[in-house]
């Protein structure tokens, strides 16, 4: 292996117990450039583009209870050209990272605290808290954007080298939520944001340019928490679900999200460039969803995949504090209960049908993307480690033979979200390979796996072995190489 660089973040975080800052969680302080990696297997030529994943590493102690979607975020990026690879990682410069920084500690609380705690104002739909823009990664307009779920400005970086960008010019008041969708084929991004201040939602389209060129409330009744987006060819899908802070302890700043179950679960569609009045609102049963997969027309329907939970306010886990027993719970699809299942929604009678596509605990969807917003057959999900937020093996759904084919990751190995990577002159709708970093902690070490989609159960084709082992986080994403060298020189 060549390290062509090395360098470690001051941080204050002391040695602790919890559960979200050791083990595969343990989190990391220092970035690396390394090429010429421990290869098991042999790296294809037919792969050519760069990996993301954004994770959670706190870098000083902190204020209050800490909980792992605090943390600040580091990018992971494994670039693939001609059969070598390239590996990178990088803390994302946010303001707030900057500014503690320079004061050696937590400026800011997080969310689980008394947003008192915090010393300076804040970002987020809670207003208190650190844009860590550690949650999800996309690549739009030939740069990295990622983003805070809390709504924060979004930070961009290049993809190959993750050198700082800059927050996005056309961000609004409001922010940016996590999971914005690129629509590949038109070279549009689409977005939402939420906050505590009516109309409680916006939703917006950012052009192939990176300029925004559309912006509009789409109104909810009241503070809510929605967390993903859907599109089809022609529309956009956002949602009022019945899990959000409850209003009363809201009146006294506190942020408490409460299940009610008796409260439909509610889908706005509405054309990509439509406004409030033009939002066609549907009611299904009630649940919770973290996040969708794919949307595609058919006839009068918008047919929309996601993972109903069937239980979006778990017990907390027994034998711990209840603060922290709950906070677990909340993480572990095992206790949530996320299955992948089909929404319905007909736009001229208004009608809604349901169905339950699997009855295995499934989260973190992936999908070939240059199908995103049209029929695709091929799905891919990840199941979790009971009571952890830890990935331990793939799924892929053939919707249309109805099988499905599971690749566990193997013991004490997780991995990440498992983007769908094409082959090079790809044929079919998996041809291609599922890209995602392994954290092994019988060997102390990670590394990344490519897995031809076309047979999961063969096990990656190849991995290629990291300078470090590194914490597990939340989402990733892949960018095709020869889409980000077009836009350099465009
Ligand atoms: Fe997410």
């Amino acid at each position: 292996m060549t390290i062509t660089d090395k360098k470690k973040v001051q941080h204050s975080l002391k040695p602790s117990a919890h559960p979200y800052l050791n083990g595969a969680w343990t989190p990391n302080f220092t970035e690396y450039t390394a090429t010429e990696m421990t290869v098991i297997g042999e790296i294809p030529h037919d792969i050519d583009g760069v990996y993301l994943r954004n994770t959670e590493n706190p870098v000083h102690e902190a204020i209050g209870h800490y909980h792992p979607f605090d943390g600040d975020g580091m990018l992971h990026a494994m670039s693939f050209k001609d059969g070598k690879a390239e590996y990178r990682n990088r803390f994302i410069r946010t303001k707030g990272f900057n500014a503690e920084q320079e004061a050696g500690r937590a400026l800011w609380t997080g969310i689980a605290n008394d947003p008192t705690l915090s010393e300076r104002p804040g970002w987020g739909a809670q207003g208190h808290v650190k844009d860590s823009s550690s949650t999800d990664v996309v690549v739009h307009a030939g740069k990295v954007l990622s983003t805070f779920w809390q709504c924060g400005e979004g930070y961009q970086l290049d993809p190959h080298t993750l050198a700082p960008l800059g927050t996005v010019g056309w961000a609004p008041a409001e922010g940016i939520s996590a999971h914005p969708k690129v629509d590949e084929r038109s070279g549009e991004m689409l977005f939402f944001n939420y906050s505590k201040q009516p109309p409680y939602q916006h939703y917006g389209v950012v052009d192939r340019n990176n300029q925004l060129v559309h912006y509009t409330p789409v109104p909810l009744p009241g503070p809510r928490l929605p967390h993903d987006m859907a599109f089809s060819e022609n529309y956009s899908i956002l949602v009022d679900l019945p899990l959000y802070w409850d209003p009363e302890l809201l009146e006294q700043g506190r942020h408490h999200a409460r299940y009610y179950a008796d409260q439909p679960s509610r889908f706005g569609i509405l054309p990509r460039y439509g406004t409030a009045d033009d939002v066609q609102w549907f009611e299904a049963s009630a649940t919770y969803v973290l996040h969708w997969m794919n949307a595609y027309e058919e006839g009068d329907e918008i047919v929309l995949d996601g993972y109903f939970q069937d239980n979006p306010d778990p017990e907390p886990l027994p034998g711990l504090p209840k603060t922290v027993g709950k906070m677990m719970a909340n993480l572990d699809i095992h206790s949530f209960q996320s299955k992948l299942h089909r929404w319905r929604f007909n736009l001229k009678t208004g009608e809604v049908q349901e169905q339950r596509l699997d009855e295995r605990a499934l989260e973190f969807g992936t999908f070939n993307q240059q199908y995103a917003g049209r029929k695709s057959r091929y799905l891919y999900s990840v199941w979790g480690e009971p009571n952890w937020f830890l990935f331990s093996g793939i799924v892929k759904h053939d919707l249309e033979t109805g099988e499905s084919f599971s690749l566990p990751f193997g013991e004490q190995r997780f991995g990440s979200e498992a983007p769908f990577a094409p082959r090079v002159n790809a044929k079919d709708e998996d041809d291609g390979y599922l890209v995602s970093f392994i954290t092994d902690m019988k060997e102390d070490r990670s590394e990344c796996v490519l897995i031809d989609a076309k047979d999961i159960e063969a096990g990656p084709v190849c991995r290629i072995i990291l300078p470090h082992r590194i914490c597990s986080g939340t989402h990733a994403t892949w960018a095709d190489g020869a889409s980000l060298r077009k836009e350099k020189n465009s």
